[in-house]
């Protein structure tokens, strides 16, 4: 099949990659000179494992290619993915100027029947406006295509986005029930056919209950962390371990394992910015969805707890200590800065005049561009904020080692090495890394989340 996909960012590339593997001929458009600069050259912008295995043998197969240009991506193409980014307005609602812009570029330029895929995560009724805005520049240009707007939301987790979306537990797909409709739910069909082995997991419904799905599923998850951040912090007053209670709930086929690690709050491109548009569009319909300020509210206030732990341990005044951070993108396995707690950490300690010496494995790039970005106007902060190649120099001198991100580098240090470098032998972790019992062994002061240790 000829498909499009429009934005070539995590979900866009990811979708791009994984649809040319199966044999259709795609074609990713970007705005952003520089990315498909990057994408033509044999790079990766973003940092996926294995994407740049597929896209590689892809490209070079010649069922991959990448164009600033709206004309080639647009024209006799069987169906066009809109993937680009919805960010929060200023009001929290989603900002859908770029999924508009993206229709109209679409108007512009189909002849024929298209399916227009909706894959960005939109409010309800997005749909009806991309319709909307396609036919506007179809009825200016005089043209008579058909098409038909689908909603198809996107599932993926970063750091295992190809095996997300190769191996997806579902794939829903929202379509009309006029004629264009059933042929779009046809070629959606196709699609998708090769990630349909085994058992049926398409699931076909109307296009306003698949927009809302997205919604209820990233809310869902945000609110299972929060509610578990709560009771971590409530199982370290009454002397609990919230590691034994998450699995003891946990084992209960009702709730399950996944998603219920507490933390030092939930960060990334999607809980925080889907939950505040839910809320939103709540707020537009004259309902409050109370669960989600409370999960909003909690998930703020839990990126401050190892702030409030380090302040009980050394006093508000940081400006004679030296803190080493590991960990600095929203989660392991991506460069993604986007809301991460590190942020929030990192500022904090910096306000209280504190030295800070930070690591990623990955993301030392986006850190350095996102935390300069949050220090703009206070040269004299950042002046103390080094970032660091090596993991270990960041325990150098330092009154703590502080972890923010849970990379399996991180998981078995050598903790003897790290002693010997840190001022005094104390680590505050806000992803529950090491048993409490064993840092007690080895002498260490060990702060983390939800347990007395
Ligand atoms: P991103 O910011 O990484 O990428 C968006 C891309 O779209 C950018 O390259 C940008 O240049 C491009 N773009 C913007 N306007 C354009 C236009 N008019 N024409 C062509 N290109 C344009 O975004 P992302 O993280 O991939 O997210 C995309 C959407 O998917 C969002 O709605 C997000 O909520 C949703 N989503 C993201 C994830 C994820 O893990 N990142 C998972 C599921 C769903
Ligand atoms: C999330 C969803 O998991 C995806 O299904 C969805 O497609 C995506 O958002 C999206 O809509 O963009 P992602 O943001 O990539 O995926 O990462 P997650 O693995 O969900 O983690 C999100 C945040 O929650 C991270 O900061 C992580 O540290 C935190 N988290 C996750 C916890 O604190 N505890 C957990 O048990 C799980």
């Amino acid at each position: 099949m000829n498909v499009t996909i429009i934005g070539c960012g995590y979900v866009g590339l990811v979708t791009a990659a994984c649809l040319a593997d199966v044999g259709n001929d795609v074609c990713c458009y970007d705005v952003d000179q520089d990315k498909i600069a990057i994408l033509e050259s044999g790079g990766i912008p973003i940092h996926e494992p294995g994407l740049h295995e597929i896209v590689a043998r892809n490209k070079a197969a010649g069922r991959l290619s990448f164009t600033t240009d709206p004309r080639r991506a647009m024209t006799q193409r069987e169906a066009i993915f809109i993937a680009v980014g919805t960010p929060s307005g200023e009001d929290g609602s989603a900002d859908l100027q770029y999924v508009l812009a993206a229709a109209s570029e679409i108007g512009r330029h189909i002849e024929g029947f298209t399916v227009v895929v909706d894959k960005s995560t939109v409010p309800v009724g997005t749909a009806r406006r991309v319709r909307e805005a396609i036919a506007e520049q179809l009825a200016q240009r005089g043209v008579d295509a058909m098409f038909s707007v689908v909603s198809n939301p996107e599932f993926l987790k970063e750091g295992a986005a190809i095996e997300d979306f190769t191996r997806p537990e579902r794939i829903v797909i929202g379509c009309d029930e006029d004629v264009p409709g059933e042929h779009a739910r046809d070629t959606m069909k196709r699609l998708y056919s090769p990630y349909n082995r085994n058992r049926d997991r398409m699931l076909f419904m109307d296009v306003r209950s698949a927009e809302f799905t997205k919604y209820a599923a990233n809310a869902m998850l945000a609110t299972r962390i929060s509610f578990m951040n709560e009771l971590a912090n409530l199982a370290e007053r009454v002397g609990a371990d919230i590691e034994a209670v998450r699995r003891g709930i946990g084992s209960d086929p009702r709730i399950g394992y996944h998603f219920l690690y507490a933390g030092c709050g939930y960060g990334g491109s999607c809980f925080p910015k889907d939950v505040r548009a839910l809320m939103q569009t709540a707020q537009e319909q004259g309902q409050a969805l109370r669960i989600l300020d409370a999960v909003s509210e909690v998930n703020a206030a839990q990126k401050q707890v190892l702030v409030s732990k380090i302040v009980a341990r050394f006093g508000q005044d940081l400006s004679d200590r030296s803190f080493g951070v590991w960990g600095l993108a929203f989660k392991p396995g991506t460069d993604d800065m986007r809301e991460a707690p590190s942020r929030v950490l990192i500022a904090a300690l910096l306000e209280r005049g504190a030295r800070v010496v930070a690591f990623d494995p990955v993301a030392m790039k986006e850190a350095q561009r996102a935390l300069a970005a949050d220090l703009r106007g206070e040269p004299e902060a950042l002046a103390r904020l080094t970032l660091v190649e090596d993991q270990m120099d960041v325990a150098a001198n330092a009154d703590a080692l502080v972890i923010m991100t849970e990379w399996k580098a991180f998981k078995s240090p050598d903790f003897d090495s790290l002693k010997a470098r840190l001022k005094q032998p104390i680590v505050f972790d806000g992803r529950n890394l090491y048993e409490p019992s064993a840092m007690d062994e080895l002498g260490i002061e060990y702060h983390s989340i939800g347990r007395s240790g």
